[in-house]
């Protein structure tokens, strides 16, 4: 049997389509418009799971000043290219990192961190989120915000048996080329709410016969964030931004340090 990839590794698909199969997923509307209208004008903001800058981009076209950090050098790449394309009064916003969430030290802070489209729940939801979010608070001032978009639980739960041969999408490439995504396998655990799914990303010629074929391997965890954010000095700002019914993005407020107690 092929090897299976890590999702967003080098030579995965999933980094190689990572943009044609975010603009086609209609989950995402108006993710941009929800962290943009957190931030004043002109705000510095730090992206935690930047990918291939969807977001880093269009939020530095909108004006603001933004650090993208990413684990993954293919997805990196990819941003780096798409700054690049960019004007270079935009461009100049931008700065990219690789780096791992729950330990990257930027040295500054910034107004608004935001960890996007469920890149904490690439992590384990244990020590990894623990330092995620004291991470995130060691990037803002007391007062920032650090907004994060993770998945339901009950969605992650609920989803049935699998069938490998079923098509989960369909998108036209060029030259008639097409991808296509099977869930191969799939498996949900109780208490760790770890989701463990295998995708075969495959790319067919315009007669259907198959070109390429990678498995790659994609976990999610979900925990209740509002206890990891607690421990990290934050608070639940607002309730739960619902995004399509199909995740929230939640939003916390850095808690004011508190005064020094007069003599
Ligand atoms: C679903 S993508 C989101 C990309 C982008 N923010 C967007 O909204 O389109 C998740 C990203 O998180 C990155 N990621 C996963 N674990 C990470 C970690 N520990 N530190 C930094 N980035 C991580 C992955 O490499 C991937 O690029």
């Amino acid at each position: 049997m092929a090897k299976t990839r890590s999702y967003y590794g080098d030579g995965a698909l999933s980094a190689a389509y990572y943009d044609l199969i975010t603009a086609a997923d209609l989950r995402l509307r108006g993710d941009e418009e929800i962290y943009a209208g957190l931030a004043e004008p002109g705000a510095t903001i730090l992206e935690l799971g930047a990918g291939t800058g969807r977001l880093t981009c269009n939020l530095a076209r909108r004006g603001f000043t933004i650090t993208g950090v990413d684990i993954a050098a293919a997805m990196l790449a990819q941003a780096k290219r798409h700054v690049e394309d960019l004007e270079p009064e935009v461009a100049a916003r931008i700065s990219l990192r690789l780096g791992d969430l729950t330990s990257v030290d930027l040295k500054q802070t910034f107004d608004l961190a935001i960890c996007p489209y469920h890149t904490l729940a690439h992590v384990p939801a244990g020590a990894a989120w623990r330092n995620g979010f004291r991470n995130a608070a060691r990037h803002l001032e007391g007062g920032g915000l650090f907004a994060v978009h993770l998945p339901r639980l009950e969605l992650m739960r609920s989803l049935g048996p699998i069938d490998p041969r079923a098509m989960v999408k369909d998108l036209p490439l060029q030259d008639g080329r097409r991808l296509r995504l099977y869930v191969r396998e799939r498996q949900f655990r109780d208490g760790i709410n770890r989701l463990d799914q295998v995708l075969d990303y495959t790319v067919a010629d315009d007669s259907g016969a198959e070109l390429q074929r990678s498995s790659e391997r994609l976990i999610l965890y979900m925990q209740d964030p509002v206890i990891f954010a607690t421990e990290a000095g934050f608070v639940l700002d607002r309730p739960p931004i619902d995004l399509h019914g199909d995740g929230d993005i939640w939003v916390f407020r850095k808690a004011d340090a508190p005064a020094a107690s007069a003599g």
